[in-house]
């Protein structure tokens, strides 16, 4: 099994992915963290505790940074809505008590393991850059970073920057910088990870609990996308399940070795990741560029790990 952090911010599309990572049993799941992105740290952190008390999984999850390295916190309530994963109703997590921040749960995961970690973020990377810059000389047991944000074509919140990147471009900046192996899927390949009406009933009728919190979730996650992306005709980008199912099945996507790195000084293009698509800077590449996908493969690989959840 492959060993996991997974570092989020639920959020729809991250509690999906954290269904899909659970359910396909091909990892071995150290510890969630959770990020401020879509919602507070406070309520991104309950949250995942919803999910995985869903679930029955007693994989602890470590509470993150409250805010970026610099800015202010910027929150996708629009999309998530007001406690950050409207739609189902989930009963409250247990009181939370680990002592234990993110950051210090990372690094002591990293120390204890004899092998090296992938690290799955789905939400702005402020805790993965603080722990970068706190333990350095831990960089080496991180066998990889399959993450999801930026985008080298198109952003979602100005014209060129994607959210996870511009809420926190100078963490965003630190990884990307940082040495250790790369993939991003980005706007790019998450724009064509479209779940449609039909792919909702589909998990609605699977008869679980959790292909009904999927289809719940799907259901309110759609109201953004039907009124503010006609372009996706009714579909619904479900971007962060991408990077786990990467890890999963890499021949469902497209992607290309490029040298990648984000502007923190725009004028008008803040928090945009810059991808050097046709290699014109010769640099080395530092990232591998996910930009195309399998939809249909991509649907079928989370209706099959959702199928074997409670
Ligand atoms: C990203 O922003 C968040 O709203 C989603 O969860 C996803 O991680 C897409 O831009
Ligand atoms: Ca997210």
């Amino acid at each position: 099994k492959v060993p996991l952090i997974i570092d989020c911010d639920p959020g729809h599309d991250d509690a999906v992915m954290l269904l899909l990572a659970f359910g396909s049993n091909l990892f071995d799941i150290k510890a969630i963290t959770t990020s401020a992105g879509n919602q507070t740290q406070e309520k991104t952190l309950k949250n995942a505790r919803k999910i995985l008390e869903l679930i029955g999984t007693d994989v602890p999850v470590y509470k993150g940074c409250d805010k970026p390295l610099f800015r202010e916190l910027i929150i996708a309530d629009y999309v998530h809505g007001e406690m950050g994963m409207d739609g189902p109703i989930l009963p409250e997590p247990n009181v939370y008590h680990e002592s234990l921040s993110a950051i210090e749960a990372m690094a002591r995961i990293l120390t204890e393991s004899p092998e090296k970690i992938t690290i799955v973020p789905t939400g702005p990377l402020t805790n993965i850059a603080t722990f970068l810059l706190a333990y350095p000389h831990l960089k080496s047991k991180i066998e990889r970073i399959s993450l999801m944000g930026g985008g080298a074509f198109r952003g979602n919140m100005t014209p060129t920057a994607e959210f996870n990147i511009y809420v926190d471009p100078e963490a965003a900046a630190v990884v990307f910088k940082s040495g250790v192996p790369i993939t991003m899927c980005g706007l790019d390949v998450t724009h064509k990870a479209l779940v449609f009406q039909e792919d909702i009933e589909r998990f609605r009728a699977i008869g679980n609990r959790s292909g009904k919190v999927v289809a719940e979730l799907m259901d309110f996650f759609s109201i953004y996308y039907r009124r503010e992306r006609p372009e996706l005709n009714g579909g619904a980008a479900l971007h962060d399940p991408c990077s786990i199912a990467w890890l999963i099945d890499p021949s469902m996507f497209t992607s290309k070795p490029c040298f990648v790195d984000v502007e923190v000084n725009g004028t008008l293009t803040t928090g945009t990741t810059v991808v050097d698509f046709f290699d014109v800077l010769k640099k080395t590449p530092n990232v591998d560029f996910v930009y195309d996908i399998d939809r249909e493969r991509y649907i079928q690989l989370i209706y099959d790990a959702v199928r074997v959840l409670p």
